[in-house]
């Protein structure tokens, strides 16, 4: 989304308005918003696979630099092991990453990594460099229950699944949403997943980029930091959106801020529409998904102790998206200088044509 009131209180509207039509109540969604540059790109996952230097995919990182690749949930402190965060919020040294996504030339059969580009570049605000992620906690409410419980130091979660292929059921947790030349600079508006949004690859160039959105779940178990599968701790709340879902399961009671990411991808060197024949797409995601259905996010929890709650109980105050006095901020040019040298060294096509993708995964 653009970085503007006016689209936010859209959203808050838009939202509010989806929701009181099922319920009949008023709803919606406070939130903060803010950049976070980007850290390392590299094939490292602290969750899914701890202490393995060369994951099976490429993976785009953010967040604090005690980003390694085994983060014991017992014993990490982000906070006091990091030397700087690439986020806009300089008490928040979490981690924040998702799969790569890359050109296949149909020319050739090599690939290119698709760069990524900042969401709303306007200097002083979102200042990214070479992309990185746009991060939001949302406090989704109905009537006057505002509170949510933020996350446990070690907590980390997964939402959307690398091995799917076909469309999931239920409420769509990640999308694509493919961008106009003329949205480019700002994202596009509008809420995130609705119907300009696909779980699938858009099958049409996208001279303005894409625009990639996912939605954490906004409930918690109440008890584990992290379960064998990294999800099942946490929940969706029941309803036909993922977003702003605030009432929980009675398996996942407790109401916690629901974590979403926007991603851009500059598509517009590859929106050669002789590229888009018979079906066919060029774009594929790091792990060798060729549909998009298997888009995904990885969240790990780094914040200073009670900074995030104090910032989610003073939300809808003077406390909205990036600017919230409750937190401290740091310039553009000192979130883009926080950045870590790859642990696992390899071309990742940045620059270059590479003959496979980085870990060679099954491409289907
Ligand atoms: C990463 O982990 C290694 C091994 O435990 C450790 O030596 C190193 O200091 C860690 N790096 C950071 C940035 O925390
Ligand atoms: C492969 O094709 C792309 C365009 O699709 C081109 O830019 C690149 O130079 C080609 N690489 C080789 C080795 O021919
Ligand atoms: C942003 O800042 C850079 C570096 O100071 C400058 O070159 C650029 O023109 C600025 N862009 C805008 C839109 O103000």
């Amino acid at each position: 989304m653009a970085w503007t009131r006016r689209v936010a209180v859209a959203l808050v509207a838009l939202l509010a308005q989806d929701a009181s039509a099922q319920t009949g109540n008023a709803r919606g969604s406070d939130f903060l918003r803010f950049g976070c540059s980007q850290l390392v790109v590299e094939r490292t996952d602290p969750i899914v696979n701890p202490g393995l230097r060369f994951s099976p995919h490429l993976h785009q990182i953010v967040g604090g630099s005690s980003f390694n690749v085994t983060m014991d949930p017992q014993t990490i402190d982000p906070p006091k092991t990091s030397k700087c965060t690439s986020c806009k919020m300089s008490e928040d040294f979490s981690n924040y990453w998702t799969a790569s996504i890359y050109f296949q030339s149909p020319e050739n059969g090599t690939f290119r990594r698709v760069p990524q580009m900042a969401n709303g570049r306007q200097n002083g605000t979102l200042l990214e460099q070479e992309g990185g992620l746009t991060i939001y906690y949302m406090r989704p409410f109905s009537g006057t229950n505002k509170k949510t419980t933020v996350f446990k130091p070690g907590f980390r979660m997964i939402a959307g699944d690398p091995n799917l292929r076909a469309k999931a059921s239920g409420p769509l947790v990640n999308c694509h949403r493919c961008l106009a030349k003329a949205d480019r600079i700002m994202g596009g508006s509008g809420a995130p997943c609705d119907r300009s949004d696909t779980a699938e690859f858009p099958s049409k160039p996208c001279p303005g980029g894409i625009r990639v959105t996912v939605i954490f779940p906004s409930c918690w178990d109440g008890k584990n930091v992290d379960s064998p599968d990294h999800r099942s701790h946490v929940a969706y709340a029941p309803g036909n959106q993922a977003l702003a879902g605030d009432k929980c399961p009675a398996s996942h009671p407790v109401r916690i801020p629901q974590v979403m990411y926007e991603i851009m991808y500059d598509t517009s060197e590859f929106a050669n529409p002789a590229y888009y024949k018979n079906g066919k797409q060029p774009l594929v995601y790091s792990f060798g998904d060729t549909t998009g259905y298997g888009a995904h996010g990885d969240y790990l929890f780094g914040w200073e102790d009670g900074a995030l709650q104090r910032a989610m109980d003073a939300l809808g105050t003077n406390c909205w998206s990036e600017t919230c006095p409750a937190l401290k901020l740091q310039s553009g040019e000192k979130l883009i200088s926080c950045t870590k040298e790859q642990q696992a060294k390899e071309d990742v096509g940045t620059n270059t044509w590479l003959k496979e993708l980085p870990g060679s995964p099954m491409i289907k």
